[in-house]
């Protein structure tokens, strides 16, 4: 058989390891050939793409990135690649794809899928907002980020008696802002799914500054909006490529609070650190499993359908049914992790 792979989206650790591991098991288990599409479905399109064979992923599964590169594309060329994607699959001699990516490019692969080329996705995301996955990975890895920054933010708070705003990534889904909060403790945390109420923030930290502890710190998702009337805080523009253009929570978090309390207040964005660098042994684990239950999914014809993670078990699941929603923080999440502060 001859498969192609590609990463696309917003890159995310345990790339890598997930084309390693597609390789070793295709080409090492199944005699298969390998080509991997550099920068996502615009290699597809653009016929930019590479063999991939045992030594061109040695070392790569501690690296973060994508061997590949990686990007969004435009709702159009999907479409044109959707449209064209017979002709694609013969032009490349390709008997399977298997796209990496998160919500944008599993559409795209369901897309791909319904006009007939065979594929089998599998799931990214540091935001861990995927449906019919229960982690994706990347997600741990960010994790481990925010908290040792919530964990660093706390002392220096408290030598000088500040107010620590932390951003964190997830536009829609708070996951990172919800475990890593709770595992660095941070004192409040600010997530999309919920409306803050900066009224109720403020109230907290001059309590805690009343029992002598004399600094916070505030977990916030870079997706969270204050509760209509509690703060002034614009929604942004659409991009391209269907993304809110954020103003920046925790800048205007930290102001609003420094102004409200009288109290000095810093602004902390974790913005990409949080996607860069070397994975989790938990992501690496994650990754190379679903790389190889993406080629066993090729060789039985299972296509149209995502590897995922159900209990501890890896499971094929419709990218149909993936794509319907986001995965967001479900209310009993939120209150169990209220009430540890
Ligand atoms: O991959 C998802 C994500 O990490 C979001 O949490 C974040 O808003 C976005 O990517 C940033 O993407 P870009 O790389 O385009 O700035």
């Amino acid at each position: 058989m001859r498969i192609g792979i590609l990463t696309a989206g917003g890159d995310c650790p345990g790339l890598n390891a997930v084309i390693r591991s597609v390789v070793h098991r295709a080409v090492a288990g199944h005699h298969d050939e390998v080509i991997g599409f550099e920068d996502g479905f615009k290699g597809l399109l653009d016929g930019r793409y590479r063999k991939l064979d045992l030594d061109a992923v040695s070392g790569i599964l501690a690296r973060g990135g994508t061997i590949l590169g990686s990007a969004r594309l435009e709702r159009d060329r999907l479409r044109e690649a959707a449209e064209n994607c017979d002709e694609l699959a013969r032009q490349y001699g390709i008997d399977a794809l298997i796209p990496i990516g998160g919500e944008g490019t599993l559409t795209a692969a369901r897309m791909l899928s319904d006009a007939g080329m065979p594929v089998v996705g599998v799931p990214k995301t540091i935001d861990n907002d995927i449906s019919s996955t229960d982690r994706t990975f990347g997600f741990d890895t960010a994790v481990g980020v925010a908290t040792e920054a919530i964990d660093r933010l706390k002392t220096t708070a408290e030598s000088h008696q500040r107010v620590m705003v932390v951003e964190v990534m997830g536009r829609h889904a708070g996951w990172i802002a919800l475990e890593s909060g709770m595992a660095g403790g941070a004192h409040g945390i600010c997530l999309p799914e919920r409306p803050f109420d900066v009224a109720d923030l403020v109230t907290m930290i001059e309590e805690r500054f009343s029992r002598g502890k004399k600094f916070a710190v505030i977990c916030v998702a870079e997706g969270a909006h204050p509760a209509e009337g509690s703060m002034n805080y614009a929604k942004g523009a659409i991009d391209q490529f269907g993304h809110e253009r954020f103003h920046g929570i925790g800048n205007t978090l930290a102001s609003e609070l420094e102004n409200r309390l009288g109290k000095e207040a810093r602004p902390v964005i974790l913005g990409h650190v949080q996607r860069g660098g070397t994975p989790t042994a938990y992501d690496r684990v994650l990754a190379t499993r679903f790389g190889w239950h993406a080629v066993e999914a090729v060789h039985r014809g299972d296509f149209g359908k995502m590897t995922a993670l159900n209990g501890t078990d890896i499971a094929m699941v419709p990218l149909a049914e993936a794509v319907t929603h986001l995965k967001t923080v479900p209310a009993n999440r939120m209150d169990e992790a209220e009430s540890v502060f």
